[in-house]
């Protein structure tokens, strides 16, 4: 029989992006498919969501859905088979999906997300299982569980702990959840409303888009005042690694590339390279081409990569910069774009195209993160022959075998490890990687590797179809 699975996100590839949380939520349907779980996305309705709904019918009219006007709006966008949150009070608005056009958060996040997790609540009780993610999400396990009128078993995961989507206690008469609610086992959290707690404590299984970070956010460090929760309930956790798209992210035939390539036709990066090098306003050469796509935050350690800029160069190293994110960051790798012209190329912005030709094009890409739940640029570099450069933490340390000794002489490396995220730690792994540069077969044999290992979704999918059933028959 195929299990009936509501996906309840804030953002799904290719309706709106604004990280790997989007590639996730996007991919998933397609994952699951195989194994008779027929996943439907409920998603904001967002302006580029309303405009890309085909086939849409309205399933639900709310008069009041905390405060505001909705539809709940099924049909297809984006190739992805959706039911669209349509309130334009909430999400009818210019800048991105969680800030406005001045990057400030939007002061009624938590009802445009209270929102979502009501609706979200709804829609599941009428199917097999409820999947919600991040803090944007979780609230949709909150209200299943309160509401009491349904058995729909939930699952939560979690893409990033460090958002816990935490509001003044002010706001909770306004979510229609009862008194008992406001407990510590509940949705308080600090003194206020913690979302991602809410879904978390409610969820009958919580799951982390890595195995290294599912252990990880069992501890303070990394467990952002949620790892006594996580730590009470380990037996409910699970670590799923991410997957990829293979079919979006394929470098044999991907049209943001200037010349399409596999791992028998690598000299064919060179053309995706001169592609990269102008549009980063790099002087044309041989010398090993980093790059980075990424938030430029502290999370991803881009302040780190900054402060190492001159070193590269010293080292005769390049680099190519694609991201947005803290000013400090991206006004520290805009000075050294000015301080090196022809060696380091910044654009400031998100340009999905882009990130595609970096990936076809640069020889490496650094990825210097103080945490990360998965990582998918590491994969995208994998699949792509752009070797990673990353700091030894969560998804990077389950994806990318380091290129020691014993990895090179069995042929298993993959990338470059390191274990401290400084600009020491750094420097020194990026030296390792332009030693390997200098080594072409050595090079080569990275390349392949990585390009021939299986980032497809097949197992996770399974993973995740197994982890729904088992709810669904009560033997977890
Ligand atoms: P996170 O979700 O934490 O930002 P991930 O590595 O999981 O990190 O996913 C990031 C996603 O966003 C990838 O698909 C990456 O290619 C994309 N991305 C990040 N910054 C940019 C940018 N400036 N332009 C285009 N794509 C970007
Ligand atoms: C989050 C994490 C990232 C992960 C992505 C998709 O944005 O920061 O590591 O790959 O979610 O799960």
């Amino acid at each position: 029989m195929t299990l009936k699975v509501l996906s309840v996100v804030s953002e799904a590839y290719p309706l709106i992006k604004t990280g790997g949380l989007a590639d996730v939520a996007g991919a998933l349907p397609a994952a699951l498919a195989p194994y008779d779980v027929r996943l439907t996305t409920l998603i904001p309705g967002y302006p580029p969501v309303m405009k890309a709904l085909e086939k849409s019918q309205t399933v639900h009219h709310y008069k009041d859905l905390l405060g505001v006007e909705a539809h709940l709006v099924g049909g297809i966008a984006g190739g992805l088979e959706v039911i669209v949150l349509d309130a334009p009070a909430l999400y009818t608005r210019g800048g991105g999906p969680y800030a406005g056009p001045d990057g400030k958060d939007w002061p009624d996040n938590w009802r445009r997300f209270a929102a979502l997790g009501r609706a979200g609540a709804d829609v599941a009780a009428a199917t097999d299982l409820l999947h919600a993610h991040d803090w944007q999400a979780a609230m949709a396990a909150a209200y299943l569980r309160f509401d009491k009128k349904t058995a729909t078993p939930s699952v939560v995961t979690i893409h990033n702990i460090a958002f816990p989507g935490r509001f003044p206690a002010e706001i909770f008469p306004s979510l229609g959840l009862p008194l008992e609610a406001f407990s510590i086992d509940g949705v308080e959290y600090f003194g206020g409303v913690g979302f991602l707690k809410s879904g978390l404590q409610a969820a009958d299984a919580i799951t982390t888009v890595s195995p290294t970070y599912a252990e990880q956010i069992h501890e303070p460090e990394f467990g952002m005042g949620l790892d006594g929760l996580i730590a009470a309930r380990r037996d409910r956790v699970f670590g799923i690694v991410n997957g990829i798209d293979t079919a979006v992210w394929n470098p044999a035939s991907d049209q943001n590339l200037a010349a399409v390539y596999d791992d028998g036709t690598l000299r064919a990066r060179e053309e995706n390279r001169r592609a990269a090098e102008v549009a980063f306003g790099l002087s044309e050469g041989e010398e090993p081409l980093f790059c980075a796509v990424s938030r430029l935050t502290q999370q991803k350690g881009m302040d780190v990569l900054a402060a190492v800029v001159d070193e590269l160069v010293a080292m005769g190293g390049r680099l190519a910069v694609l991201g947005t994110g803290e000013a400090e960051i991206e006004a520290a790798f805009t000075a050294a774009a000015v301080r090196y012209p022809g060696a380091v190329g910044v654009r400031i912005g998100y340009d999905e195209a882009l990130s595609h030709l970096l990936q076809g094009g640069a020889d490496a890409i650094v990825i210097p993160s103080r945490f990360e739940p998965c990582g998918l640029t590491q994969l995208y570099g994998l699949r792509y022959g752009c070797i990673p450069v990353a700091a030894r933490t969560g998804g990077l340390a389950d994806t990318i075998v380091d290129a020691n000794e014993a990895a090179l002489a069995s042929g298993a490396a993959t990338g470059f490890l390191f274990d401290s995220v400084t600009p020491e730690g750094l420097t020194r792994a990026l030296q390792r990687a332009m030693g390997a540069f200098g080594r072409r077969e050595i090079w080569r044999c990275l390349q392949k590797r990585g390009m021939k290992t299986d980032f497809s979704w097949a197992r996770s999918g399974q993973r995740y179809a197994e982890l729904y059933k088992r709810l669904v028959n009560k033997s977890l």
